[in-house]
């Protein structure tokens, strides 16, 4: 369980609102109680000061959904991610006093208090959200129509919840390509607060991959992976096939090395979020353009056209798509059954031979003893 999970939030409906109030007094009672031993903890971001409230681990309770709601915010991983410099109520909006309602769902793509040094303008997500509508997964197509299933388009939150976020237990509470030496060296400089840290850890986290390629994988799996997914959108079972080669058996044993689904579905370079389909000539993973997508700097560098033949998404049991495989598969599935079955046969004649050495379904007396040893004997010894 997360912190910030991503539950569908309710409507204010007024039995809604009555529990709210009703919880909202019970906890200020406990609040009251346990504010003699309340350190003060210094929020500088926090205007309303909503730790004050939701520092309260037990804050929780079941929704009528049915689902468990954790309301507890832990100070110290919201310290260390990378909204620590964000108020509250920069993403929630609609709260602007205390005691508060039910709150709104948070938008990814509003503009926040802080300003994006480049080009001096109040930052937001949005131009993440411009990258995502003209890929792939936007719900709308080129002529601005809404297409078929809208629901299945992942939203920001569909994919950096579960399980790009991480629980709890699996959060690695240093900063990611954080070394005490480089730091050191900031700090011959900068010398005031945690200037030097912050910027330090906020450049050298984005030095690499933040998420493992087998959360990369799982993160497209929930909807590619998904059986009745595939049939409505008429794609093959991706996450299988994947999994089939040895991009896929390299990332399951944990190598980040490999390739996983973004290496080849984002134009080296771009964004994340430009995926599109193989169709699409400007595609990473269009025919013309596959050779140059294995051939780059961290992969096959020095890679000829040839292997842009290499079929990543082979499905062995579909004959229309991929006979030359799914023939050969039935092939060498034959071959190796003739070839085991042929030497189970030998070694179990052996065997027999072995357990029963004289034994022979021709009768024949041996002409006397003596000639029998020496014959053995002559055996051994060659
Ligand atoms: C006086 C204590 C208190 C303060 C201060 C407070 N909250 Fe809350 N908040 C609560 C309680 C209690 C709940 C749980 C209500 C419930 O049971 O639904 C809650 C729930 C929430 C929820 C989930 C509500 C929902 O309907 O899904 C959000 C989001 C939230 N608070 C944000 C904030 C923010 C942002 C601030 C600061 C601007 C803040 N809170 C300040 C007591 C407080
Ligand atoms: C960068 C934006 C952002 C900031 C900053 C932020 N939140 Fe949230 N918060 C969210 C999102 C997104 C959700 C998930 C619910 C949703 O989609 O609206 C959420 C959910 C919550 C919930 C409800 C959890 C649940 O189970 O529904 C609480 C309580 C909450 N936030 C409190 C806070 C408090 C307190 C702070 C300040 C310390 C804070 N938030 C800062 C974006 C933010
Ligand atoms: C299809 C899944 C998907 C969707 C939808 C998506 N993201 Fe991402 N996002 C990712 C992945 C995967 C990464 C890269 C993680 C990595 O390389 O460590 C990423 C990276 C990011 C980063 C860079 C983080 C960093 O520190 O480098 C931001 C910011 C971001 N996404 C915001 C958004 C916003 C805002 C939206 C909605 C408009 C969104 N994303 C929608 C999958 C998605
Ligand atoms: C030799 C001294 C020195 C060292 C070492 C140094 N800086 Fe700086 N830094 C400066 C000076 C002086 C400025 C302001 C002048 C300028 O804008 O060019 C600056 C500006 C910056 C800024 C821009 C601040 C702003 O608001 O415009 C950032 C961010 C920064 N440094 C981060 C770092 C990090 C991270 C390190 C370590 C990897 C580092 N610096 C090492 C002297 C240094
Ligand atoms: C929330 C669901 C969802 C998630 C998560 C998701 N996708 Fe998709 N994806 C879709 C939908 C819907 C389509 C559009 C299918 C269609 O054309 O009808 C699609 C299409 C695609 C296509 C183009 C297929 C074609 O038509 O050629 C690629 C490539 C793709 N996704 C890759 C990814 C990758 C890589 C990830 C993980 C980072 C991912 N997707 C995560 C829903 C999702
Ligand atoms: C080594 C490169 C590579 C990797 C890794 C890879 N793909 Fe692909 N993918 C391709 C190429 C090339 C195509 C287009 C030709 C084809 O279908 O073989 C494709 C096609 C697709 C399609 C369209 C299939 C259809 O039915 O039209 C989807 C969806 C997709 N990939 C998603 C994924 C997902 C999700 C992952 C991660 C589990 C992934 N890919 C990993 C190279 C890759």
């Amino acid at each position: 369980m997360g912190v910030l999970p991503n539950k569908r939030l309710h409507h204010a409906t007024q039995r809604q609102a009555e529990a709210f109030t009703a919880a909202l007094a019970i906890f200020l009672v406990i609040f009251m109680l346990g504010g003699l031993i309340w350190t003060p903890s210094v929020q500088a971001e926090d205007e309303l000061n909503c730790v004050l409230c939701h520092k309260f681990r037990g804050l929780s309770r079941i929704d009528e959904n049915g689902r468990f709601r954790l309301f507890y915010i832990n100070e110290n991983l919201f310290m260390k991610g990378p909204h620590k410099r964000i108020m509250c109520m920069d993403c929630h909006r609609d709260i602007k006093k205390i005691p508060h309602d039910p709150a709104e769902k948070v938008s990814c793509t509003v503009e926040c208090h802080l300003t994006e040094p480049s080009g001096k303008q109040k930052f937001s997500h949005a131009p993440v959200k411009k990258v995502l509508e003209a890929s792939v997964h936007s719900k709308y197509d080129k002529e601005g129509n809404l297409k078929d299933y809208p629901e299945d388009y992942p939203s920001c939150k569909n994919c950096h919840e579960q399980p790009l976020y991480r629980p709890l237990s699996f959060f690695k509470g240093e900063s990611a390509g954080i070394s005490r030496r480089g730091l050191s060296r900031c700090k011959t400089c900068h010398q005031t607060g945690d200037f030097a840290e912050d910027f330090y850890s906020h450049v050298t986290s984005r030095l690499q991959k933040t998420r493992e390629s087998k959360e990369i994988v799982e993160v497209c799996a929930k909807c590619h992976g998904d059986p009745a997914f595939q049939k409505r959108h008429n794609l093959d079972n991706v996450i299988e096939s994947y999994k089939e080669t040895f991009h896929g058996k390299a990332v399951s044993f944990g190598s980040n090395e490999t390739a996983d689904c973004l290496d080849c579905h984002v134009v080296y370079g771009e964004s994340v979020h430009s995926v599109e389909s193989h169709k699409e000539p400007t595609a990473s993973t269009h025919k013309n353009n596959i050779a140059a997508t294995c051939r780059n700097e961290e992969c096959h560098f020095k890679a000829g056209e040839a292997l842009a033949s290499y079929q990543v998404h082979t499905d062995y049991d579909n004959a229309e798509k991929y006979p030359m495989q799914y023939y050969m598969l039935k092939f060498f599935k034959g071959l190796m059954a003739a070839v085991l079955y042929f030497f189970v046969v030998v070694i179990f004649l052996e065997l027999l031979r072995r357990l029963f050495p004289n034994f022979s379904f021709i009768k024949e007396k041996p002409a006397d003893a003596e000639s029998v040893l020496r014959n053995n004997s002559t055996e051994k010894g060659a």
